[in-house]
């Protein structure tokens, strides 16, 4: 298995296995987008045939930039195909990009949202991370789901 950045040529393999894991799904400009502006954050991992079994999408808040607020990371999508669960690779690909975060854009923290029930992603990051639940935005997802916003503080690397 090998994890490294991606780059545009992988866009297909990402939104495939997004649509087979996530209903949050995007239009490719969306994906092509993140990789183009912040292509340092998001990585992929693939498997020795070289197909990609898993993702992280991730940006840099930009309103908060411009607000002159706190810089932080935001992980838009991630995910893993199924037969490739349970080996750390979602672990792998978050600390990727969280550390790129702290120490290519100083980010503060990171941020994402996630299912109230989504109980393998909680796991992922509140027990293997160290993400805590900062607030819950009721309704979030399209059918009426609640999402926990959670929140990582990093530690800036000079
Ligand atoms: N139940 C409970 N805890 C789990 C589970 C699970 N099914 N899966 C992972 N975890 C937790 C565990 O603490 C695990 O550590 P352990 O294996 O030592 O016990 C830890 O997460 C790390 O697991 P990884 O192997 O790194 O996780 P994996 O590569 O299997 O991917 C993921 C986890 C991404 C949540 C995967 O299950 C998946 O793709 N799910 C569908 C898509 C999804 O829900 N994505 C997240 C949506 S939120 C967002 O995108 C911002």
């Amino acid at each position: 298995m090998n994890i490294r950045l991606a780059r545009p040529e992988d866009l297909s393999g990402m939104q495939a296995g997004n649509l087979v894991n996530l209903p949050e799904n995007y239009l490719m400009k969306f994906w092509m987008y993140h990789i183009i502006t912040w292509p340092q954050l998001s990585f992929v991992a693939e498997n020795d045939k070289g197909h990609i079994v898993g993702y992280v999408l991730a940006k840099i808040d930009e309103e908060s930039e411009e607000k002159g607020g706190e810089m932080h990371g935001h992980v838009n999508s991630i995910s893993v195909l199924r037969s490739y669960r349970r080996l750390g690779l979602a672990k792998r690909l978050m600390m990727l990009s969280q550390d790129a975060m702290a120490s290519i854009y100083k980010a503060n923290y990171v941020s994402l949202h996630v299912r109230k029930s989504n109980i393998a992603a909680i796991g992922l990051y509140r027990d293997t991370l160290g993400f805590e639940v900062a607030e819950v935005e009721k309704k979030y997802y399209g059918d009426g789901e609640d999402a926990y916003v959670m929140k990582l503080f990093l530690k800036n690397q000079s």
